[in-house]
């Protein structure tokens, strides 16, 4: 008897570069690097959570169409207008894979979140990367307009952008629309409740919007994997035909619902990270380190050259600080993520000893 051969990849796959998250070694270090809630949810988050995980409701496959209607209340949209997705990366591969077909361009700015390429290249479709200047990273708009064509299928955009800290104004988001028509436009909001401008307004003008927000970032409750999509009800019905009927879980959805009802939680940590990066700012114009305009909570910092970003990366593990060189997509360059300012003061401290 032949022994049987092994499927063969899909070509798609077998041309992508595997992602390699960070895998272990983060934990009792200060974690500057992923751009993570530095403090933890909001403690009413976690006693929910102790409540609600009893065997009866752990036996139950989640419901969603109550928890849909409370959050899009919350968002000030439509039940039928919000999907909910297992962290902004299930709702970029959904989105793509429901609005894109094999061999459509999707135009990405970049620097950007890796998972938009890497969705990209899952569906098949070509990422075409509209690159920011190097001099100063300003939103290459003229360019990615120039770039929107028949063959665009879908455009990504972060808003404020990841790894930049850049943000784009609605008006740019409408010429972007305008031009994209038919295009499955998705403006990734997962940094807004630092910046407070969101596309969600244009809902209703622009049936090729897309609108991402998730958990994972200032609510920090990233371990619990909870995002959601928006956009008119006839996109997010088609969209939830191809998705997963349970890719959300019973205990994120509850706890995400909990997360939003203790805003003033949320309002007192984002005015501590504004005050925090406003201390950053200043201790890296005093030290003469080259930073960009950031509306999140994180700022991108650039040195003379790879070996001091490098140096920087590396002194600050070794001071238990850790932070994301980003050299491989804009040279010389390290993100700090920006925490409270007792934590910001600890890498600030580190900086003055390295350099
Ligand atoms: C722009 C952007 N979108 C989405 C995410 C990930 O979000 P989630 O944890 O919801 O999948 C990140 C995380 O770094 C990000 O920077």
């Amino acid at each position: 008897m032949t022994r049987p051969a092994a499927p063969k990849v899909r070509q798609a796959i077998e041309a992508m570069q595997p992602y390699s998250p960070p895998t272990s070694g983060r934990g009792g270090m200060l974690r500057l690097d992923f751009n993570e809630n530095t403090v933890g949810c909001s403690p009413r988050v976690v006693q929910k959570l102790r409540q609600a995980a009893t065997a009866d409701f752990l036996t139950v496959y989640p419901e969603y169409e109550s928890a849909r209607r409370e959050m899009a209340a919350f968002f000030g949209v439509a039940a039928d207008e919000l999907t909910f997705s297992d962290g902004t990366d299930e709702g970029i591969h959904v989105v793509l894979q429901t609005f894109v077909n094999p061999g459509d361009e999707v135009l990405i700015p970049a620097p950007a979140f890796p998972m938009f390429k890497f969705y990209s290249q899952v569906a098949d479709a070509k990422p075409v990367l509209v690159t920011y200047p190097e001099t100063d990273l300003a939103f290459p708009l003229d360019e990615l307009l120039a770039a929107i064509s028949p063959r665009t299928g879908a455009i990504i955009i972060a808003n404020p952008n990841n790894p930049t800290g850049t943000a784009i104004d609605l008006a740019t988001i409408e010429r972007i629309l305008q031009k994209a028509s038919g295009a499955a436009v998705l403006i990734d909001e997962a940094y807004f409740e630092f910046y407070g401008v969101t596309a969600l307004k244009l809902l209703a003008s622009y049936p090729n919007l897309f609108v991402s927000r998730t958990f994972s970032k200032t609510y920090g409750l990233a371990g619990l994997r909870v995002g959601c999509v928006f956009s008119q009800a006839q996109n997010m019905a088609a969209m939830r035909k191809g998705q997963s009927p349970y890719s959300v879980t019973s205990l994120g959805i509850t706890c995400a619902l909990e997360a939003v009802k203790d805003q003033d939680y949320l309002n007192a940590y984002v005015r501590e990270v504004l005050k925090a990066r406003s201390q950053l700012y200043a201790a890296l114009g005093r030290l003469g380190i080259e930073s960009f305009p950031s509306e999140a909570n994180f700022i991108l910092t650039r040195y003379k050259d790879d070996e001091t970003a490098l140096r920087i990366y590396t002194e600050l593990k070794a001071r238990g600080i850790l932070v994301r060189p980003r050299g491989k997509e804009v040279a010389r360059t390290v993100r700090f993520t920006v925490g409270n300012q007792e934590q910001t003061g600890r890498l600030i401290a580190g900086l003055e000893e390295i350099l």
